[in-house]
């Protein structure tokens, strides 16, 4: 399965989210191909500390911020891995519209703030170019750094705006603004194998999986 994880909004979580799903699938076994897509190359820089720090399983990883050259790569090489994940960068790039054309699934995180709300509204626009040229997209938006709490209104108030966005499937199962999230993707981990563990980093992690694929 090819799954991108995009939002021309920056800063979403976009590689953090990228990160841990490509290893959690590596962990289960599966040949996993990591794309970079954002010419900042910070899920390469993630994937070259765990290669460097020696964690098993090691992840293939490529970085393409150039759409045709992303393009022609995974349609060269995809099929030799179980899974391939794209992180399709920040803002509305070559590589983040190649990969909605490519991808079977595209992940959106998106923030409870205003300014992440208004902003999918661009992503959206993008999907329905992608669905005018191609069938079989679908797409997931997930609340990411999510407040603490069950009954934040800022969350709520964001999910609700997200409803309304016909293009989105919206997964009701956010992702907690929790350090164990940053500070594994930073070492080149995912929340399933960072010590020390925690659980609940891991449950939003494997329902997210669970959602996906
Ligand atoms: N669930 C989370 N809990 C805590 N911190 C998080 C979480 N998700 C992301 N972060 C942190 O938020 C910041 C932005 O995340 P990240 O770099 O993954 O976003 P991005 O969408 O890839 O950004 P860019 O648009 O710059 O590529 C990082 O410092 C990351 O560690
Ligand atoms: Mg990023």
């Amino acid at each position: 399965m090819i799954i991108a994880v995009g939002n021309t909004k920056g800063g979403v979580g976009k590689t953090t989210l990228a990160v841990n799903l490509a290893i959690a699938r590596a962990l289960t076994g599966r040949d996993v191909w990591l794309i970079d897509g954002d010419c900042q190359g910070t899920a390469q820089t993630a994937i070259s500390i765990r290669a460097e720090a020696g964690h098993e399983p090691g992840i293939a990883c490529a970085t393409y911020p150039d759409g045709s050259t992303l393009r022609a790569q995974v349609q060269q090489q995809a099929a030799k891995f179980d899974d391939v994940v794209i992180d399709a960068g920040g803002r509305d790039s070559t590589a983040l519209r190649a990969a909605l054309v490519l991808s079977d699934v595209l992940l959106v995180p998106f923030q409870p703030r205003s300014y992440d709300v208004w902003a999918l509204s661009d992503i959206a626009a993008l999907v329905d170019e992608a669905r005018s040229v191609r069938d079989g997209l679908r797409v997931c938006a997930v609340l990411n750094c999510a407040d603490p709490g069950e009954h934040s209104s800022d969350n709520a108030e964001a999910a609700a705006a997200v409803t309304e966005v016909p293009q989105f499937e919206y997964l009701p199962i956010p992702l907690r603004r929790r350090k164990a999230f940053a500070n594994a993707a930073g070492a080149g981990l995912c929340v399933l194998e960072a010590k020390p563990r925690d659980d609940k980093a891991v449950s939003e992690l494997n329902t997210l999986i669970k959602k996906l694929f």
